[in-house]
């Protein structure tokens, strides 16, 4: 079984025990792992952590969270990092109206910059949403990525869903679907077509039942794979094959 977990933050300081982290994890099966960036310092660590180990592609990004980094040279630097052959998104950018509240137009205005910047480089996102679905999905009609893109850790409706996949979305599920509460997560796929489903872990958070506390990583991505064979009545092994080929049909690797 090869599976690829397309959100994973190696660069967080958690994990000081990397080499061996991406080792486990080609071990469990999970033979390459797409680092997310959050902000300028973590998009540079991916690069870095990308040409180091062989298994390791690179998002490079501003979280909606990291407002404060926004300006016209972090774009230069964002596009100077997104040169390198791994970097294979423009991630995780979007809107996050639980953490901050406060800064919901230049959230906005940052995630239009983004999606430009995408479709320039000719890239696709990563986004992240969270309490702020209406937006979000304003923004990205409005502002359509040029390529096939990601909602990760998708936490919206079935309906949203809908929308989005309309828009030229595919879709990443983390741990949260093996939480005994996860009812809208296990209906959206359902729903959803295998061929828009991809795997994730978003370690170090998000730790999939049967390791809820401990430090998550990207081995427990089987985790995942094996609750949407059972909400999909498919095997894990033809989980692991299809989500393989979405990932590489749109990251390109
Ligand atoms: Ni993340």
């Amino acid at each position: 079984m090869k599976m690829v977990d397309v959100h994973a933050h190696l660069t967080d300081q958690k994990f000081d025990d990397v080499e061996q982290v991406v080792a486990r994890a080609e071990e469990s099966g999970v033979g390459k792992i797409i680092c997310s960036a959050y902000n300028l310092l973590s998009s540079q660590q991916a690069v870095d952590l990308s040409k180091r180990l062989n298994q390791v592609y690179a998002n490079v990004g501003i979280h909606p969270e990291n407002v404060e980094e926004w300006s016209e040279e972090t774009i230069k630097n964002l596009e100077n990092l997104s040169k390198n052959s791994k970097i294979v998104a423009i991630g995780e950018i979007g809107l996050d109206y639980y953490w901050r509240q406060d800064t919901k137009e230049k959230q906005k205005q940052i995630f239009v910059d983004q999606i430009n910047l995408a479709n320039k480089l000719n890239l696709p996102i990563v986004v992240h949403s969270r309490e702020a679905m209406g937006d979000t999905i304003e923004i990205l009609k409005n502002n359509r990525p040029n390529k096939e893109s990601l909602l990760h850790c998708y936490s919206g409706s079935v309906e949203s869903a809908k929308i989005l996949m309309d828009l030229g979305f595919s879709f990443s599920f983390g741990g949260v679907v093996t939480f005994s509460n996860a009812k809208t997560a296990v209906e959206v796929v359902k729903s959803l077509p295998i061929e828009k489903i991809l795997l994730e872990t978003d370690c170090p958070y998000l730790t999939p039942v049967p390791f809820r506390g401990k430090r998550n990583e990207p081995k427990n991505v089987v985790y995942v794979a094996d609750m949407i064979a059972r909400i999909k009545n498919m095997t894990i092994e033809e989980v692991a094959e299809k989500t393989t080929e979405n990932a590489k049909r749109l990251f390109g690797i």
